[in-house]
C-alpha cells in the first residue's frame, strides 16, 4: 500500500519534471507554421519550391537548420533580439527553445 503511493508520487514528480525541462520540437513546429512560414518556407525538400514561391532574401528554415554556422546559441540570439527586416516576433524563451528543437530535428 505505502510503496504504491510512494511510486505514484515519484512518477508524478518525473512527469512534471519532464514537462518543465524539455524543449518540444512538436510545439516548435506549430510555432514555425504559425509565425515563420509566412516568410520562411519551412522545408526545401522540394528544392524548386524555393524558386517558385519563396524569395532568395529569406532562407528556408530547413537550410537555416543545416547551416553549421547557425548553432542553437546563434539562433537563440537571433530570435531574442529584433533583426530588421525580420520583425520582432516576441517569442518567449521556451517558445524559442521549442523552435530551435524543431529546427534541430530537421537536420536529421
Ligand atoms: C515577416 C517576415 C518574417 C517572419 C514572420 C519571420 N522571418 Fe526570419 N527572416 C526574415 C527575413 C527578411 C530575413 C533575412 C534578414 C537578413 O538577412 O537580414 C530573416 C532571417 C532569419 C534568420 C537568419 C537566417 C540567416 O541564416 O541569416 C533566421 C534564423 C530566421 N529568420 C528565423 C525565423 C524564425 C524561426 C521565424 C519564426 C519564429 C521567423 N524567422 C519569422 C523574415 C521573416
Amino acid at each position: 500500500m505505502k510503496t504504491g503511493l510512494y511510486v505514484g508520487v515519484l512518477m508524478m514528480f518525473f512527469a512534471m519534471a519532464d514537462v518543465t525541462q524539455a524543449a518540444d520540437a512538436e510545439v516548435g513546429r506549430g510555432i514555425a507554421d504559425r509565425w515563420c512560414a509566412a516568410c520562411h518556407l519551412t522545408s526545401d525538400s522540394n528544392a524548386d519550391s524555393r524558386v517558385v514561391r519563396g524569395t532568395d532574401a529569406v532562407p528556408t528554415l530547413a537550410s537555416i537548420a543545416r547551416d553549421p554556422n547557425r548553432s542553437p546559441n546563434w539562433l537563440r540570439q537571433w530570435l531574442t533580439f529584433p533583426h530588421p527586416p525580420m520583425p520582432d516576433l516576441h517569442l518567449s524563451h521556451s517558445e524559442i527553445d521549442d523552435v530551435i528543437a524543431y529546427l534541430q530535428g530537421m537536420t536529421r
